[in-house]
């Protein structure tokens, strides 16, 4: 990495080597927003749950970072989009937040319901049954799956995959069915947590699109994935769409730009995130050096009357090595918090490190191309897709 660069971590802030995907086969999701489900929330309240859980998220990463060395496991906290897969023999129904900053597959078990300490936290869905399930198979600890595990992992009695952090259970195979295209995974089929309990919304678990080994990614070996999120604006009535392997591809007249992905960490919390290499910023007519600049938003959260934000907004301009520049569209960077206005979305960064959020790739298609190094994105029409 080069001297005084900022690496930027993306977040959308989700089997014994099986390989179910077969080549040219693609797993498409439909994925969605937290806040379009249940009870319909005012303009506000949604701009005021966003904010709320961006900096949840802040200090969950915040917390795990004692005295400068980044070193304890970060509670994935306040997931912001959701999908529902269908999981077993015969299917249940399960929902998960996929994270592009994690790497397991997990999902709650019935076995919570035997749990005394650390009991589960509330899903809308029945947990998932094993027992019902002829497809599942416990992965056994001596396979290399087992050892990859993020969250640890120990040789039970009779010789399962057992794994425990803020999260624990076992580690176990099952077939996975998408919106369009299914996959023999191994996963977390987890019996007690600790993670705050609002953190998933409801949903069952997580989906992790990270580059370790259990991720969902490494583990139908894809190679690429890609998503487009339609806009915050839109109430949720579109659905977002993820695409793993074959159909993760850019499309469209728009122009595409790619950015190499820097050298990765391999020690958690970090590991498996995805990391690009910023070098400044351009807001309005001024560019800023990098990390100088860490500090633009401080607290003064600037406010424009809604009209305004496409006329008055300063640009803002994400520069990375190797010359890709990141041209924000300026509704994601400025937030409507209520009819008549809009307040610039972006918050004081904790370290080193900045965050390129879910609201600054609305109406963008990323595509994550782990085989060739690099993201590559384009404006989108997200809902069209
Ligand atoms: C799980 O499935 C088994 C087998 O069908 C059933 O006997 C058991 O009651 C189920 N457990 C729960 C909690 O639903
Ligand atoms: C459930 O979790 C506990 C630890 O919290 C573990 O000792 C136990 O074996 C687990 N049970 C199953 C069936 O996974
Ligand atoms: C905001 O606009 C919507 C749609 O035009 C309207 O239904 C709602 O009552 C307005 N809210 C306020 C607080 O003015």
């Amino acid at each position: 990495m080069e001297r005084g660069c900022v690496v930027l971590l993306l977040v959308l802030l989700i089997c014994s080597s099986v390989l179910a995907l077969t080549s040219g086969v693609g797993l498409d999701f439909e994925l969605t927003h937290v806040d379009a489900k249940g009870g319909r929330y005012t303009t506000t309240e949604r701009a005021r749950r966003a904010v709320d859980r961006s900096r949840r998220r802040l200090a969950a990463s915040m917390s795990s970072t004692g005295h400068g060395d980044v070193r304890a496991p970060v509670q994935r906290a306040q997931g912001e989009y959701f999908t529902e897969y269908l999981i077993g023999d015969p299917p249940q129904r399960a929902e998960a937040i996929v994270d592009t900053g994690s790497n397991l597959v997990w999902t709650q078990c019935t076995d919570c319901l035997a749990a005394v300490a650390d009991p589960c936290f509330e899903q809308h869905l029945p947990l998932y049954n094993y027992s019902a399930s002829r497809s599942t198979k416990p992965v056994p600890c001596t396979d290399a799956l087992c050892q990859a595990n993020p969250y640890g992992h120990f040789c039970d009695r009779d010789g399962s995959c057992f794994g425990s952090g803020t999260i624990a259970g076992h580690l176990v195979t099952e077939v996975f069915a998408f919106q369009s295209g299914a996959a023999d995974l191994a996963f977390g089929c987890v019996n007690a947590s600790s993670i705050d309990p609002g953190s998933l919304v409801g949903t069952s678990g997580l989906i992790g699109l990270g580059r370790g080994r259990l991720s969902l990614v490494s583990q139908t070996g894809a190679g690429k994935f890609s998503y487009c999120l339609t806009p915050y604006d839109s109430d949720g009535k579109a659905a977002s769409h993820l695409f793993v392997g074959a159909s993760a591809n850019l499309a469209g007249e728009s122009p595409v730009v790619s950015i190499k992905f820097v050298k990765y960490p391999t020690d958690p919390p970090y590991n498996g995130v995805y990391f690009l290499p910023l070098v400044g910023l351009t807001v309005g007519e001024t560019k800023l050096p990098i990390p100088s600049s860490l500090s633009i938003s401080g607290r003064m959260a600037p406010c424009l009357a809604r009209g305004d934000v496409k006329k008055k907004a300063p640009r803002l301009v994400l520069h990375f090595s190797g010359r890709a520049d990141m041209a924000l569209p300026p509704v994601n960077y400025w937030m409507r918090v209520d009819n008549f206005t809009a307040c610039m979305a972006i918050d004081r960064s904790n370290n080193r490190m900045s965050t390129i959020g879910n609201f600054q790739q609305q109406n963008m298609h990323l595509l994550y191309d782990l085989d060739q190094g690099q993201l590559s994105f384009q404006l989108a029409t997200c809902s069209k897709l």
